[in-house]
């Protein structure tokens, strides 16, 4: 729900319950109090009591229309009678404080009462006499004489008006009362979905400052205050990934300088030798000269072999290095390549061929210069470590719903399956390598960035003694579009 919605719903409920709640236990007491206690407290009552206080006014209005000529005479007391015997009502004629007509006899205790009511004026003339309240209407008039006449008329009503006051100030003080739980209720329920969410971000958000990173922000609460949680979510997931990943680029720049350091200084130390070698007069033949100054040239080589390599590895990994991309016809590529390789693997007695499973298509889009640069390491790879007397090499073309699957398999000296993962990592040798054929170590990691700026995937597979497979695969171009891999 939105913050909008839930102020409206909320002001709604707000100004609504209590009404509903002040109605119900207002009705319900009215049930109660006519049910049970045998008040006659409704809506009809209080009509009833508004007519008879009406038709108490109507007689008033009358009498002082007449022209009395005489209160005590027995025609006026006669006609005022049948007049409030309408309403079952009673009357008194009080002249200058003695009581001339009593037709009913009330007591005087009453009529004092009475009296007392016309004295003080009061607004709400009522009295009860034998448990029957009466409403109370006083007209007063001076007769020829100039005697102060008061006509007191008595209307029974069935109920106390009072009690109606009573329930008006009652269904007041309900409403006030649900009012203020409601609005309670309301405004906790209120806070619980918006103030406790900004709080707890608020938390979080002081936690990260600090520089805890883990504490994960829970998108909670109302759509906006979820979608600021989400947002400040996506921040911090973002903060940590980059501050993780500047740590490892910290932690790969220390290993790939003590790397270079550490496979540098080899081939130096060596030259240096030879160097010293020479100096000192230990190559003091022709022949042992030119030897040493031969080793002094292919060591010389293999580093400048490995500053190219480490180079273009820097390149690649800083993205500075385009990839031109080209619809290629798989097959016949891998044929130019086998075509391009055999004549030296041939030297070496090793046999290649390429093997082709491909039915639904042949295309792949690939940067021909950088993918031939892969291949030629990975078969240099094969040619390098192999220890059969007959090497074979086999090119196998095979593919997926999605992509297209290169494997390149020697029967060479095979990889422990412990390393297999390793063979990918920047200056990873094996021990035979090492004291074996020459390289950086650098050829597949090179080869896994290349195959990666591909959208490809590049592993290997071990057959033990039996030789390696290195596996890559890519994605399909269907028409003119590359299928995602
Ligand atoms: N076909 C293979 N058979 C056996 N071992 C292999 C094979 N291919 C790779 N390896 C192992 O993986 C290591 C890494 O290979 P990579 O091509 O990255 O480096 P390299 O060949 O030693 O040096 P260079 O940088 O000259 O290629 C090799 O040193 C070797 O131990
Ligand atoms: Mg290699």
């Amino acid at each position: 729900m939105d913050i909008k919605k839930r102020f409206i719903i909320s002001n709604t409920i707000t100004a609504i319950v209590p009404v509903i709640i002040t109605v119900i236990t207002i009705s319900g007491f009215l049930f109660v109090s006519s049910k049970f206690l045998g008040m006659d407290m409704n809506y009809d009552g209080f009509k009833k009591n508004v007519l008879i206080r009406s038709e108490l006014v109507a007689i008033r209005n009358d009498i002082l229309k007449q022209n009395i000529e005489n209160v005590e005479e027995t025609k006026f007391q006669e006609n005022l009678s049948q007049q409030i015997s309408s309403l079952n009502g009673k009357f008194i004629i009080i002249k200058e404080h003695k009581i001339i007509a009593n037709p009913n006899n009330i007591n005087k205790i009453d009529i004092e009462k009475c009296m007392e009511l016309v004295e003080k004026n009061k607004m709400d003339k009522k009295i009860v006499i034998d448990r029957i309240s009466y409403m109370v209407e006083v007209i007063n008039i001076n007769s020829k004489d100039n005697a102060a006449i008061s006509l007191i008329l008595l209307a029974p009503i069935g109920e106390d008006i009072s009690l109606l006051n009573k329930l008006i100030i009652a269904a007041i003080v309900v409403y006030i009362i649900s009012f203020i739980i409601t609005n309670m209720i309301m405004s906790y329920l209120f806070s619980k979905r918006i103030i406790k969410p900004i709080k707890d971000l608020k938390k979080a958000t002081i936690e990260i400052s600090t520089g805890n990173l883990n504490c994960e922000i829970i998108e909670d609460g109302d759509k906006e205050i979820q979608e600021l949680c989400h947002g400040f979510e996506a921040m911090r997931v973002q903060l940590k990934d980059s501050i993780t990943m500047k740590m490892k680029y910290d932690d790969n720049r220390k290993v790939l300088i003590s790397s270079i350091s550490h496979d540098l200084k080899t081939p130096i130390t060596s030259i240096k030798g030879y160097v010293e070698g020479i100096l000192d007069g230990v190559a003091n033949t022709q022949e042992k000269r030119k030897n040493y100054l031969k080793t002094i040239y292919s060591k010389a080589e293999h580093i400048d072999h490995m500053i190219d390599d480490l180079l273009l590895y820097s390149k690649l990994d800083l993205n500075q290095i385009p990839f031109n991309f080209e619809k290629t016809d798989i097959i016949e590529y891998f044929n130019y390549c086998v075509y391009e390789i055999e004549p030296e693997l041939i030297k070496n007695n090793i046999k290649i061929q390429l093997k082709n499973d491909l039915k639904t298509c042949k295309y792949v889009m690939i940067d021909r210069e950088r993918m031939r640069r892969v291949i030629l390491n990975i078969i240099g790879n094969s040619c390098k470590y192999m220890d059969k007397e007959q090497g074979e090499i086999t090119l196998n073309l095979r593919e997926t719903n999605s992509s297209i699957i290169i494997e390149i398999r020697d029967n060479g000296s095979g990889i422990d399956n412990d390393d297999i993962n390793k063979i990918f990592y920047r200056f990873y040798r094996s021990d035979t390598a090492r004291s074996g054929a020459k390289g950086s170590g650098l050829g597949l990691s090179i080869a896994k960035q290349i195959v990666e700026g591909h959208k490809g995937r590049i592993w290997a597979v071990s057959h033990g003694d039996e030789g390696t497979s290195i596996m890559i695969s890519l994605g399909k171009v269907m028409g003119n579009k590359q299928v995602e891999n």
